[in-house]
């Protein structure tokens, strides 16, 4: 049998994260896990207990009455919140417009890490997010750090947008997401930063083949 890894990929907002982690961990049949969707998912709780993104007391308590499963299906990976699928909810633009401000909190974060770390316990493993090789992960065999241009990164979104149906306007994306990244690049507590050995990919001109491609290059060459 195959030796199983973990692989940690990083990177700013909209780098394509999510969508090469997913198609990695599927040809390895790892498993994949969405550390933005954990945060994300605690933001939108907190939302509709009325806690505000600042209060980092009450959030840290709300988190641990809080139950974040993920789980994949043919339609991409779920998120159920206590129990609720959430997967569309957590998306929407009062969660990501305040995502960053309740992720910088200490306790936080550390809870999270915790949770993320256990899910990685057993190997076999891809896990997205902003301090997975640095924090969560440091000892993963395979680091990859994404990034593209602001305005490659905004026009993929808004591609996305278009594609659900929905518009939206580019320059407005463009700033959410270089105010997403100021914040998740400056906050204290473990902020988003390449590892000192992560490779880094500038995903701008590539393809999702060819970025998905890179990487299991890279995981195959540790396994072999
Ligand atoms: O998919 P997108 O790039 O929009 O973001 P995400 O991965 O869903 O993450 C949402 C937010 O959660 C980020 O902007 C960070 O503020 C926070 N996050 C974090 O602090 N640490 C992680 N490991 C993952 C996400
Ligand atoms: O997880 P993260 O926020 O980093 O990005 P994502 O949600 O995986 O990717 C954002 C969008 O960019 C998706 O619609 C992808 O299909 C698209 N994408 C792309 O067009 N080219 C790439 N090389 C990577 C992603």
């Amino acid at each position: 049998m195959r030796k199983k890894i973990s692989v940690a990929i990083d990177g700013p907002a909209a780098a394509g994260k999510s969508t090469v982690a997913k198609i990695v961990a599927e040809h390895f049949n790892y498993i994949y896990v969405d550390t933005g969707a954990m945060y994300r998912a605690l933001t939108y709780k907190a939302f509709s207990e009325g806690i505000n993104p600042t209060e980092e007391q009450q959030l840290f308590s709300l988190l641990t009455q809080t139950e974040i499963v993920l789980k994949p299906s043919e339609h991409g990976q779920l998120v159920f919140l206590d129990g609720e699928n959430v997967t569309a909810q957590i998306r929407n633009n009062e969660v990501t417009g305040s995502v960053s401000e309740v992720s910088k909190h200490r306790s936080i974060r550390e809870e999270m890490v915790r949770r993320q770390q256990q899910l990685a316990k057993g190997g076999g493993v891809v896990m997205d997010g902003r301090d997975i090789g640095t924090h969560v992960l440091p000892e993963a065999e395979v680091k990859v750090f994404l990034i593209a241009s602001v305005e490659e990164r905004a026009q993929r979104r808004y591609q996305e947008n278009a594609q659900k149906g929905f518009s939206a306007d580019i320059e407005k994306l463009k700033e959410e997401i270089a105010l997403r990244d100021k914040l998740d690049s400056e906050r204290e507590v473990s902020p988003l930063k390449k590892a000192n050995d992560a490779i880094e990919l500038d995903t701008t001109s590539m393809t999702i083949e060819q970025v998905a491609k890179k990487i299991t290059s890279l995981i195959e060459e540790r396994i072999r």
